[in-house]
C-alpha cells in the first residue's frame, strides 16, 4: 500500500475567491459563505499591467474588517511592482499574503517585508512558472499557491497537469518539515477538488463555484465531502 499523501489528513481550509461574488453586496457575500462553512476569505488583487485585469485594493479589504470580517483574509496579489501594496494591505487587515515571484525583482526581501508587517508569506506559481523557484524560498514561505489556471479571471477551465505539480509541491513541503499550506486555486469544482485534495493540497480555493451556486453551504459541504472520500 503507498503511503498517503501528508496532507489528506491535516486539515482542509476552504477559500471562497471573492472575484465571483457580488460587488454590490459584498460584505454580505462574505458573511454569507463564513456562515455557509468557508476557512478563509481569497482576496484577488489585479492591476492591469501584471494581469489583464483590474480588481479592487486594500481600502476593500479594510472596508471588509470594519464590517465585522473577523475570518482571515488571504490576500492574492497579482501586481507589479509589488513591495509598495505590502504594507497598505497588511494595515487593512490582511491575514496571508501571497505574490508571483517574477512580479518582484528581489523575492527574499519580498518574503521578509510580509513577515515584518505581521503577515504570513505566500509564494504564488503560475501553470508554466518552474517550481525551482521554491528552492531558496521554502524555508521563509508559510504558503505555496499552485495556480491551475492562468490569472486573470475567474470561471476558467483548471488545467490537468497542475496535479503533478501539486504531487512534487507535497513532496518539497514534506521534505522541509515546516507547516507549509499547499493552496491551489483556478478551475477547482465539487468534481474535481476530490482529485486536487488526493495529490496532496490541503487550501482550496474556488470563486465562480462557490459564489455561482444558488446554496453556498450545499456546495461547500459537497467538497469537504469529496475531500474526505479522497483521503
Ligand atoms: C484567478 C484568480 C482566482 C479566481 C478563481 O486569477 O486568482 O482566485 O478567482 O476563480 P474560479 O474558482 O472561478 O476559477
Ligand atoms: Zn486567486
Amino acid at each position: 500500500m503507498t503511503a498517503k499523501p501528508a496532507s489528506v489528513s491535516r486539515n482542509s481550509w476552504i477559500a471562497p475567491s471573492i472575484l465571483s461574488a457580488d460587488f454590490a453586496r459584498l460584505g454580505a457575500e462574505v458573511e454569507a459563505v463564513i456562515d455557509a462553512g468557508a476557512d478563509l476569505i481569497h482576496f484577488d488583487v489585479m492591476d492591469n499591467h501584471y494581469v489583464p485585469n483590474l480588481t479592487v485594493g486594500p481600502l476593500v479589504c479594510e472596508a471588509l474588517r470594519k464590517h465585522g470580517i473577523t475570518a482571515p483574509i488571504d490576500v492574492h496579489l497579482m501586481v507589479r511592482p509589488v513591495d509598495r501594496l505590502v504594507a497598505d494591505f497588511a494595515k487593512a487587515g490582511a491575514s496571508w499574503i501571497s505574490f508571483h515571484p517574477e512580479a518582484s525583482d528581489h523575492v527574499d526581501r519580498t518574503i521578509a517585508l510580509i513577515r515584518e508587517h505581521g503577515c504570513r508569506p505566500g509564494l504564488v506559481l503560475n501553470p508554466a512558472t518552474p517550481l525551482a523557484w521554491l528552492d531558496h524560498t521554502l524555508e521563509q514561505i508559510d504558503l505555496v499557491l499552485l495556480m491551475s489556471v492562468n490569472p486573470g479571471f475567474g470561471g476558467q477551465a483548471f488545467i490537468p497537469a497542475t496535479l503533478e505539480k501539486i504531487r512534487a509541491v507535497r513532496g518539497r513541503i514534506d521534505a522541509s518539515g515546516r507547516d507549509i499550506r499547499l493552496e491551489v486555486d483556478g478551475g477547482i469544482k465539487v468534481d474535481n477538488i476530490g482529485r486536487v485534495a488526493a495529490a496532496g493540497a490541503d487550501t482550496f480555493v474556488a470563486g465562480s463555484a462557490i459564489f455561482g451556486s444558488r446554496d453556498y453551504a450545499a456546495t461547500v459541504r459537497a467538497m469537504r465531502a469529496e475531500i474526505a472520500a479522497a483521503g
